[in-house]
């Protein structure tokens, strides 16, 4: 039998629960399967860790979570902590850490789920984040703080390594697609310097995989395609910061955040990748019951197709397909389901 080592780490708010939802139905799954085992293994990192100890990964914590082969991340970021400081301090030590730099987002309108759009079902895109650099690569400073001089800089940072492989890894990702077809998402016109070179480089990359189809879209374009002709996308690539805003945006329009999964890869699996869903924390709504589980039971779907649990995996979609299509909704979604019912629900497709 084939065993796998998950880290699981809850995090925050909704992820706490959410992620004892997907491991229970993980759980259900193994042991309908029977072709693989998970051995996981709870890490308490949060913010109200970090309240008590003065940081969310205490040392050595890498290195222990280097050594497992998957991570399952629920969510990070709390009222009591300032955003940055949560962020900084756990979700992206591990994304940088590990070197994650594919961040893979499926949007997918599914059974059961209405779309704001007229034409929603057409939407069937992946959105593929640089997860590594660019305006996520902490690099700035502020200076004569408080004072009316006060100056700050965000510099974004585009490396000609780390714009090639997430590239390749687009190109990649297309070719395993029916449509093969490849959006590639820049704002070259205003920004003359990094998103020149990554268009530059883009067309390198071309070369090798004539096989796909390719269109390049500014940034502000690309919001109206998707809005006005979702079946203009496939497979996307754009920036760390522009596919977080394209990717929420691909979420609302496929029913609700609630479902929306990714993962955080490594693709040469030199280090574990890290599954989340994408929504946060959302305390707003935490405690209550209601979390929508099905972006955490998609995004476990998409790390047993990274552990190479192919029909594990699908079996796992069909299952949240299976429920969705039953309108056994949260409240995201406009039912009145708890976390637990849909949970339930999905072991019972299973
Ligand atoms: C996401 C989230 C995060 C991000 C937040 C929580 C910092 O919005 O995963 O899309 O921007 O990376
Ligand atoms: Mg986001």
């Amino acid at each position: 039998m084939r065993s796998f080592r998950i880290a699981a780490i809850p995090g925050d708010g909704i992820g706490i629960e959410v992620i004892a939802a997907g491991l229970k139905v993980l759980d259900v799954l193994a042991s309908r399967d029977k072709g693989f085992r998970l051995e996981v293994e709870h890490f308490p990192w949060s913010s109200e860790y970090y309240l008590k100890h003065g940081h969310y990964i205490p040392e050595g914590g890498l290195e222990k979570l280097k050594t497992f082969d998957a991570i399952f991340f629920g969510a990070v970021g709390a009222p009591n902590v300032p955003d940055h400081v949560s962020l900084w301090g756990l979700r992206l030590p591990i994304c940088q850490g590990f070197d994650q730099y594919a961040n893979v987002r499926p949007a997918r309108v599914l059974p059961g789920i209405t779309s704001p759009l007229r034409n929603g079902e057409h939407i069937d895109w992946v959105i593929i984040r640089e997860n590594s650099e660019g305006e996520y690569s902490g690099s700035g400073g502020r200076a004569h703080r408080g004072l009316p001089e006060e100056v700050a800089t965000e510099t974004s940072i585009f490396t000609r390594t780390g714009v090639a492989r997430i590239h390749r890894y687009a190109f990649e990702l297309a070719r395993t697609r029916p449509r093969k077809h490849l959006t590639l998402v820049t704002k070259s016109n205003a920004q003359r310097h990094g998103m020149v070179m990554w268009d530059e480089i883009f067309y390198e990359v071309a070369k090798d995989y004539p096989d796909i189809e390719t269109q390049r879209v500014l940034v502000d374009a690309v919001t109206t395609q998707m809005v006005g002709k979702p079946h203009a996308l496939d497979t996307v690539v754009a920036t760390n910061l522009h596919a977080d805003i394209l990717s929420d945006l691909a979420a609302a329009l496929s029913g609700s955040l609630g479902i929306a999964p990714t993962a955080n890869l490594n693709p040469e699996r030199k280090f574990p990748s890290m599954f989340e869903p994408i929504h946060g924390s959302a305390f707003d709504i935490t405690g209550k019951g209601i979390a929508n589980p099905v972006a955490t039971f998609w995004t476990a779907s998409m790390m047993l197709e990274h552990l190479g649990e192919r029909e594990s995996a699908a079996r796992l979609m069909k299952a949240i397909e299976a429920v969705t299509a039953k309108r056994i909704h949260t409240p995201d979604l406009g039912g009145e389901a708890t976390t637990e019912i849909v949970t339930e629900a999905v072991c019972d497709a299973l």
